[in-house]
């Protein structure tokens, strides 16, 4: 079989680059682009780190493109820096790219590609959707020419993290979201759900410091601040690989459990940015009605998925 074309739409972040570096690593997926969002970083640095991570991995072939820097409604200002750093990569402050963004915007390029191998490509939004709510507004037979969307956020049956209703990537642009999950293509939603029993220990951990690939050695470096932050968020030990699950859903759907649901994004009030699933029918839901179901993952066999990621980039 081909490998699977992907794009990753991301906002790199410490997680987005476990997951990067994991799809780079697995062959059964050609990661044919990166597009960049605000969202961990603002979307210069989130260019800046995407080509970084890129040198890193010796694939400065793949093109990124720079997209949103703010949501669709309103103005982006405060990049979660106790996460993720100053500088999105644990405050290593690594040189600057020594490659540069293709000048097309990422809807641009989204659009692009998708239309010019209609059912062939994959999108893998771990970031904001804003990138992808824009590539809808500007070509909508996106929508019948992707091949699947499959994205990292929001919470069906769980609380959120970003507030105590909604999920970071969702919370960051709600309208975005609801105009994704609203689209008639097939979505996976691998969001909070799953990727909060996802979770990496100390020892995983001492994998990527203990192999001489340079990827596992850049994620050694940029995990302790991310680290720091789960222990005192969480209270005990271990690292949530939200953006990876994404990945391991398409190399291993069979460890995931899935629900149809059809999904709305609350945008107001202090519950914006949560993801409502219609779990039963309902004649008076009529804000769900109409609406294509979402693939959901409700479980997860996370000591599989956790191996897959550490075996392929953090090898012996
Ligand atoms: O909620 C987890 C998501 O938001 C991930 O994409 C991570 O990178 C964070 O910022
Ligand atoms: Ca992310």
């Amino acid at each position: 079989m081909p490998p699977q074309k992907i794009i990753i739409d991301t906002d790199p972040g410490i997680d987005d680059s476990m997951a990067i570096f994991f799809a780079l690593n697995s062959p059964e997926l050609e990661v044919i682009g990166l597009t960049a969002v605000f969202g961990n970083v603002h979307v210069d640095l989130a260019v800046t780190n995407a080509l970084r991570l890129l040198e890193i991995a010796g694939r400065t072939d793949i093109p990124v493109a720079e997209g949103a820097a703010n949501p669709l409604a309103g103005t982006y200002t405060n990049p979660p820096t106790f996460i993720h750093g100053d500088d999105g990569q644990g405050n290593i402050h690594l040189p600057p790219p020594t490659t540069t963004a293709i000048t097309q915007t990422a809807a641009e390029f989204i659009v692009e590609q998708i239309m010019s191998a209609p059912g062939e490509i994959t999108l893998v939004p771990i970031g904001p959707l804003t990138n992808i709510a824009l590539a809808l507004r500007l070509e909508p037979r996106i929508a019948q020419n992707v091949k699947q969307v499959v994205l990292m956020g929001g919470n069906a049956l769980v609380p959120g993290n970003a507030t105590p209703a909604a999920e970071a990537n969702i919370h960051d642009d709600p309208e975005a979201a609801d105009v994704v999950f609203g689209a008639d293509w097939s979505v996976t939603m691998v969001g909070l759900d799953v990727t909060t029993k996802a979770s990496m220990t100390e020892q995983h951990l001492q994998r990527y410091a203990q192999s001489s690939s340079p990827m596992a050695q850049h994620i050694a470096r940029i995990n302790p601040l991310y680290h720091d932050f789960s222990k005192r968020v969480n209270g005990v030990s271990g690292l949530l690989v939200h953006d990876s699950t994404a990945i391991a859903y398409l190399l291993m759907p069979d460890a995931f459990t899935v629900k149809q649901w059809p999904i709305r994004v609350e945008t107001q009030g202090f519950s914006r940015g949560k993801t409502w699933p219609y779990l039963r029918p309902n004649p008076n839901a009529v804000a769900w009605h109409n609406r294509s179901a979402v693939n959901v993952c409700t479980g997860i066999d996370s000591a599989r998925t956790i191996e897959l990621e550490l075996n392929r980039v953090a090898p012996p």
